[in-house]
Formats: C-alpha cells, sequence, structure tokens
C-alpha cells in the first residue's frame, strides 16, 4: 500500500533524496523546506504526488498547522522524517552562545515541534513511522563538533525513550545514524563554524576546519542510497531503533560500542563498589 512521508529541510541533500526515492517507490510526499518556491521548483515533475509547504522547523506553531494541511490533502502521515538540520562546528569556546542556541533550535527542538505536531495523526491512525536524522556523531564524539554532537546525542535519547512511549500505539521510531555523505553539509552554505579567535586554538581550529573543507562534496556517501534504504525500513515489519548508514558510520559506532564495554570492564569493581547495604 503507497504511503504519505512528511519530510523536513527537503530542498537539498538527504532530505531531497529520500523524497525522490519514496516517490520513485509510488509514495506522497510532503515536502517541507524553509524556502516553499524552492521545494515547489525541485519537485516540480511530481506536482500531483507532491505537496510543498514552508516550514521553518524552528516554528512551533507552523509545524502544527503543516502537519493539518498534509492530513487534510492526503487524509494521513504514515512517515515523518526529521531530517532538517545542518553543522555548527568549531572549538566549543569558540562557538557563540547564541550560536549554540541556534544549533539545538534547529537540530534539536525541531526534531521536537514537528515530531510534536504530527504524533496526534499518527495516534489516530494507530500507526507511524519516524525517522530521525541523528549522524554517527549522535554516537560518539568529534573533535570540532562538540555543539554538532550535543545536539543528536540529543535527538538520540529523545527517540529512544520515544520509542518506548509510543510503541503502544503501533508508532515506531528509528535513529538514522549517517556517516559522512555527500551533500551540501559541510558547504559554505550549510555548515557554520566557530567566531571567536582564542590564540590557543588558532592551530587546531584551523586544521579542522581544513580538514572539513577537504571533505566537502567529496565524501563517500550517496544520498540517493540513503533514500532507498529508508524506503525498505518503511516496508519493514521490525525496522530497528538505529540505522547506521555507510561503512564509516559502521566502523566508528561499533568502535565506540566496543570502547565503551571494555572500559566499563576495566572500572567494574569501583563501579558496583557503591551499592548501598541491602
Ligand atoms: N551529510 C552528512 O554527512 C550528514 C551526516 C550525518 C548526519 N547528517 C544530517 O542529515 C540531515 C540533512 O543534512 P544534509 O547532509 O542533507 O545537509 P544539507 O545538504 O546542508 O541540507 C540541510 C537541509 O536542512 C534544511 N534546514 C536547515 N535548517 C532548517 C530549518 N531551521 N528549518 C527547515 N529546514 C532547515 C536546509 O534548508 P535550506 O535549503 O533552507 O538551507 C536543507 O534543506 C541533517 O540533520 C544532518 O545533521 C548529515
Amino acid at each position: 500500500m503507497s504511503k504519505t512521508w512528511f519530510i523536513t529541510g527537503a530542498a537539498r541533500g538527504i532530505g531531497a533524496a529520500i523524497a525522490r526515492a519514496a516517490l520513485e517507490a509510488g509514495d506522497r510526499v510532503v515536502a517541507t523546506g524553509r524556502n516553499a518556491a524552492r521545494i515547489e521548483e525541485v519537485f516540480q515533475a511530481h506536482a500531483g504526488k507532491v505537496l510543498a509547504l514552508e516550514l521553518d522547523v524552528t516554528d512551533g506553531a507552523r509545524a502544527v498547522e503543516a502537519a493539518e494541511a498534509a492530513a487534510a490533502r492526503f487524509g494521513r502521515i504514515d512517515v515523518l522524517v526529521n531530517n532538517a538540520g545542518y553543522g555548527q562546528l568549531g572549538a566549543f569556546e569558540e562557538i557563540a552562545a547564541e550560536d549554540a542556541d541556534r544549533q539545538f533550535d534547529t537540530n534539536f527542538f525541531g526534531t521536537l515541534n514537528v515530531t510534536r505536531a504530527v504524533l496526534p495523526v499518527m495516534r489516530r491512525q494507530r500507526a507511524g513511522r519516524i525517522f530521525n536524522l541523528s549522524s554517527m556523531g549522535g554516537m560518539l564524539g568529534f573533535q570540532g563538533a562538540s555543539i554538532y554532537c550535543a545536539t543528536k546525542f540529543a535527538v538520540e535519547g529523545f527517540s529512544e525513550s520515544l520509542a518506548l512511549e509510543v510503541g503502544q500505539f503501533g508508532i515506531r521510531v528509528t535513529i538514522v545514524e549517517p556517516g559522512f555523505f555527500r551533500t551540501d553539509f559541510l558547504d559554505g552554505s550549510s555548515v557554520r563554524y566557530g567566531t571567536g579567535s582564542i590564540a590557543d586554538y588558532a592551530a587546531s581550529a584551523a586544521e579542522w576546519q581544513a580538514t572539513y573543507e577537504a571533505h566537502n562534496h567529496k565524501q563517500a556517501g550517496d544520498p540517493a542510497k540513503l533514500g532507498a534504504a529508508l524506503v525498505t525500513l518503511a516496508a519493514s515489519e521490525e525496522p530497528p531503533l538505529r540505522y547506521a548508514a555507510g561503512t564509516d558510520a559502521v566502523e566508528a559506532i561499533t568502535g565506540k560500542l566496543d570502547a565503551v564495554r571494555s572500559e566499563i570492564e576495566r572500572w567494574r569493581a569501583l563501579s558496583v563498589s557503591t551499592d548501598g547495604a541491602r
């Protein structure tokens, strides 16, 4: 049976690729983005199957309007993809407080806004799938990415807990953890770097930024293949709670899990020494 997808940040990158994959599968897409005209242009070949809506995910009231418009047009929302986001990179001390807030407003509170707007529709249906875009940076920290990773760790904790709350309504949550994918993520049109200039960080911050810039539009991950993978997961009876996308993500995350387990084992005696008498 064909599905209705609701996708944030659908004008470009991974969001656009997921929308295209869903359309290729014969599904309908509510494609949302900050610039509705741009969304309409990107999906004009699929006009009958696409509802283009303006939605900046930091605007909770607009998210509710968009979810209502989607349900009014297509009758239901089967799959929500919380994709909108960007990278605020740079050394923590060189990132202005308002830039850190803005990163959380988009990557984390934006995900809450849209999920809050769509859940009533899914609860009514007693069915739904939610894909929350985290990152391999939602499972492990990276130098020069403390604030970005913090938002994605927050998405992970929220999503894992939400899955436990809404499973009773037939709603399944999958956390998507891509490695490096070839989009505008590292491009000047998307990524932001710290604006501070603390001498102690000059060398390391320049090195991290140069490394990220060298990867711009050269990342190994193929967004079209990620889109196709989400179509597969949306059709799966038993979707995973976590889906790591790309060899880099699989290796980095399994390495992190091994390191956490071995560190806990090394300190086990001191860890359990804090138990009180029963
Ligand atoms: N590419 C990677 O390597 C990678 C890896 C791990 C995770 N991710 C995650 O994947 C998601 C998509 O990133 P991408 O790689 O596709 O990057 P991208 O090419 O830069 O696209 C980002 C999209 O998010 C939208 N967006 C940003 N802020 C928004 C807001 N406040 N409201 C609505 N839309 C907003 C952008 O809209 P505009 O066009 O209006 O700017 C754009 O459509 C992000 O959550 C990112 O953290 C990406």
